[in-house]
């Protein structure tokens, strides 16, 4: 091989000569100058030296020897965020470095490599050094946090130990009051009725919410429920969704809008609620275990509202009770032993209670208690004047009075019940006149029980009659003392002695002869021994010492009721103690309302009546019944709940009622065979007429027709008076009422009998011949014609003339006639003129107006109809549905 200089390898390398041989000397080779040879070992000696040097990459082969690995990590630790404040993120870099070198191909580097190392390591622990330091200062961080929260904790817990001390006090102070005030038991009773109410109304609304939202609730069951967690909605599952953003369980269905959310979680947090809120989550806690509540369970109650006290869907107590064999609707009412048992087949606690004991609670928070403490003042007598029929009470009455009531009565009887005050010298007395005829047992019954005094009137001409002894066990039964007033002493066969010894046999024995009641004789006509009486009533109030508070809420008791067209519900009342005024709600029965307006007996406006004064009052919401009690209420939303349970047990009555009167009939058919069946629908004035009426009907004996009164109510006949009649095939009795214009061509269409009375005898010796089959000839009313008023005139001569128009037939001046309003009739009597223009007529034709004198009858008023009549004999029939 050819030798190769120094100066011949820095030529081929293109490097300086000096430098190549500073380089070699370096390396260890010994050169000696620019023209000295070089060997092959000399130059690997250089090359080498020269790698080493610069530390790069060995060039002799094309494999790396050494790799580093550089890694960077970051984390994200989340602090605080609890009670509402605001969470702190703490980024950690974590930055790590490796170095792979390949040892036995370059041992050398060890060393190198191990310095790598230990730097790295150095690095990494000062990164963990830092590392450490964040987790400290997060730990701190949190820990801060940590003593805050215990520290409201405390405060919190503080509070809610305040609070329990505090509610345990009222419960104690509640118990006491309970027990103590019934009051106060009555308001708290009503109170807890009507948020259970309420409490129900919510849970559905909730319930139906939670149904929307979720898909799945299971809330009723017994068992446990395991479902809970799982669905991901309720409060506990929260953190977990929390916990994995953008995790598909995470509910998107937000009652926020996103935007607005923010401001209004700020807003929130400020306040320290007590509960943890978390962003996007329902608040609603789903309860884990079910929920036992105490139900109270009535005598009967419908599948529905036993759910609704429960707080489950209907549906799921119709499940248990087809699994316990109980078929049931959601309207289907249950008796309370059933009830109570699917409440403790629900897991649920049963109360029975009695529907009574609620009325009761309610009642008392409706008056307001007993008011005992209120102060009592000496109060007018009230006297019920009771006897047989015709023996004399009303124009006893009008002598008192000075009124001519006797003479206006429809057949010379009384039919109502009436109620009068009369201010005699000697002070106030409030007079009730009873009808004495048989039918109307009742009406004097209830006569009787609100007296404090009866005067059993017997004629002097009479004596004692089937009525005079039912008068006196009513007195008897009522307890109150009876005062004999002997009538028609001026009659020239009048004889006290012989009414004496009779009414001695009924043990009501004369003061004179060694008894206890004062007998007065009395006449009417002559006004002989009026005064005595007067003043036998007056010892005898004053003996009874009768008083009554005056400045307490009015109670009283409801003496009759009718409906009037244009003033609606019209009832009479007795004021029995406090004061009625006018604006005040009452509560009678079922009905309820604020008192419109007031009026006395003879129809004059006052504003309000103290104790004993009878009035009659607008505004109730209905007719009550005759004898029920009435009351101004403390309490008016108590009222109104009293008043809705009622009409409810009302309702419950009746349709128990038709069961029973359907289940009667089917029976009576079934024994009986072809009994004919006379169906009869009645509708009356007053109430009390319309009870006495039907009590007498269903009282006639027959063999072969049965009465059978189908409904009695009161006010003019309507048009579906008229349809149920046709329906039922029934006679129409209307007694002091009408049909309408409607009514009446209904009547016409459909032909249903419609008869017409004022006097309740005619009535039932109607219906009794006709059942008992004794046809032949009746007298019947016939309505000739009908005058509509249009205006009244003075006339100095004649009085007051009404210019009529006749709608209907023919007025005839020879005829009856009877002045109607609201289709209910107020007067019957004859005409004292019919003129037409300035000429006096016999006769006036529907179409043409006329001017009309009512004979002793000044009170017509415009919209009154003047109804012409005659009586006719008619042959009998007997018409009766099979
Ligand atoms: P009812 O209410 O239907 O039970 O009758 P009542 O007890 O109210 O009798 P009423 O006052 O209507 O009188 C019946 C009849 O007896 C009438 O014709 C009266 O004129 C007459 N009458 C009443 N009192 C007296 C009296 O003191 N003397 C005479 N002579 N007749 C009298
Ligand atoms: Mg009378």
């Amino acid at each position: 091989m050819s030798t190769v200089t120094v100066q011949d390898f820095a030529k081929e390398l293109g490097r300086p000569i000096d430098e190549l041989l500073t380089q070699f000397k370096e390396a260890g080779v010994t050169v000696s100058g620019a023209s000295a040879p070089i060997s092959g070992e000399d130059k690997v000696a250089l090359l080498n030296y020269l790698q080493l040097k610069t530390g790069g990459a060995a060039p002799a082969s094309g494999e790396p020897k050494r790799i580093t690995l550089k890694r960077r990590e970051t984390t994200e630790l989340k602090l605080g965020g609890a009670r509402g404040a605001p969470s702190k993120t703490v980024s950690i870099e974590v930055r790590k470095k490796r170095t792979y070198v390949k040892r036995d191909e370059m041992p050398e580097l060890d060393a190198e490599a191990q310095r790598l190392a230990e730097e790295a390591a150095i690095q990494a622990e000062a990164e963990r050094a830092a590392a450490a330091r964040l987790a400290a200062e997060a730990e701190a961080l949190r820990q801060q946090q940590e003593a805050e929260r215990k520290q409201r904790d405390e405060e919190e817990q503080r509070k809610r130990d305040e609070a329990a001390a505090a509610e345990r006090q009222a419960k104690d102070e509640h118990a006491r009051l309970l027990q103590e005030d019934p009051l106060y038991r009555a308001k708290w009773e009503a109170e807890q009725s009507r948020s259970r109410a309420a409490e129900n109304i919510r849970r559905a609304a909730e319930a139906a919410r939670i149904a929307a939202t979720q898909p799945a609730p299971v809330i009723a069951a017994p068992a446990p429920v395991p479902s809970a967690k799982k669905a991901g909605g309720g409060g506990n599952a929260a953190p977990a969704g929390r916990a994995a953003p953008g995790g598909g369980r995470q509910r998107t269905e937000l009652h926020l809008a996103d935007g607005k959310k923010g401001a209004r979680r700020e807003k929130k947090s400020k306040k320290p609620s007590g509960r943890v809120r978390f962003d996007n989550v329902h608040v609603f806690e789903k309860p884990v275990a079910p929920v036992v509540r105490e139900v109270e369970v009535p005598e009967a109650i419908t599948v529905g509202e036993l759910a609704n006290r429960m707080a489950v869907k209907a549906t799921e107590l119709i499940k248990v009770m087809m699994k316990n064999g109980l078929m049931a609707t959601i309207n289907q009412t249950l008796d309370q032993d059933t009830a109570l048992l699917m409440v403790e087949e629900m897991g649920h606690k049963a109360r029975s209670v009695k529907a009574s004991d609620f009325e009761d609670s309610l009642e008392q928070a409706v008056t307001g208690g007993d008011q005992q403490d209120i102060e009592k003042e000496p109060r007018p007598a009230v006297v019920t004047i009771m006897g047989h029929v015709d023996h004399g009470k009303t124009s006893l009455l009008d002598y008192i009075r000075k009124t001519k009531v006797a003479s206006g009565e429809a057949g010379g009887i009384t039919q109502h019940i009436g109620a009068y005050h009369v201010e005699t010298d000697k002070g106030i007395i409030t007079f009730l006149d009873t009808p004495g005829h048989a039918a109307f047992t009742r009406m004097r019954a209830r006569g009787a029980q609100v007296t404090d005094i009866v005067v059993l009137v017997v004629a002097s001409d009479d004596g004692v009659m089937p009525q005079t002894r039912e008068a006196i066990q009513h007195a008897r039964a009522a307890g109150a003392p009876i005062v004999v007033a002997v009538t028609k002493i001026d009659k020239p066969d009048s004889d006290i002695d012989r009414v004496k010894t009779e009414l001695s046999k009924e043990n009501v024995i004369a003061e004179e002869w060694g008894g206890d009641v004062q007998i007065v004789g009395v006449s009417a006509v002559t006004g002989q021994g009026v005064d005595a009486l007067l003043d036998a009533l007056l010892v005898q109030a004053e003996m009874l010492e009768l008083t009554a508070p005056v400045e307490s809420l009015a109670r009283g008791n409801i003496l009759e009721a009718s409906i009037e067209k244009g003033r609606g519900p019209v009832a009479t009342v007795l004021v029995r103690a406090g004061t009625l005024k006018q604006g005040d709600v009452v509560l009678s029965g079922p009905h309820f309302g604020r008192v419109r307006a007031m009026f006395d007996e003879t129809g004059k406006p006052t504003k309000e009546a103290g104790p004993s004064i009878p009035v009659q009052i607008l505004g109730l919401s209905g007719a009550p019944d005759a004898g029920d009690d009435v009351v101004v209420v403390a309490d008016e939303r108590s009222a109104r709940e009293l008043a809705e349970l009622r009409e409810q047990k009302l309702r419950e009555q009746k349709l128990a009622q038709s069961h029973a009167l359907r289940m009667d009939q089917v029976f009576a058919r079934m024994g009986e065979g072809d009994v004919k069946q006379l169906n009869l629908m009645i509708k009356s004035d007053v109430q009390g007429s319309a009870e006495a009426i039907s009590d007498a009907l269903r009282k006639i004996p027959s063999e072969e027709v049965r009465v059978n009164v189908l409904t009695s109510g009161i006010g003019g006949i309507s048009e579906s008076d008229v349809d149920l009649a046709a329906a039922s095939k029934a006679i129409i009795i209307g007694f002091n009422v009408r049909a309408d214009a409607a009514a009446r061509k209904r009547i016409q269409d459909t032909g249903v009998d419609v008869r017409y009375y004022s006097i309740i005898y005619d009535i039932i010796d109607d219906v009794s011949s006709a059942v008992s089959g004794l046809l032949g000839t009746e007298t019947r009313e016939q309505i000739v014609g009908i005058a509509q008023v249009r205006d009244v005139f003075r006339s100095s001569t004649l009085g007051s003339i009404a210019g009529c128009l006749v709608i209907e037939g023919s007025v005839q001046k020879s005829l009856p006639i009877r002045v109607l309003r609201n289709n209910t009739v107020i007067y019957e009597g004859v005409l004292e003129s019919l003129r037409r223009f300035k000429d006096d007529v016999q006769k006036v034709e529907a179409g043409t107006e006329c001017g009309i004198g009512v004979k002793d009858y000044n009170d017509v008023k415009a919209g009154d109809q003047i109804e012409c009549f005659q009586r006719v004999e008619v042959r009998r029939t007997v018409s009766a549905a099979a």
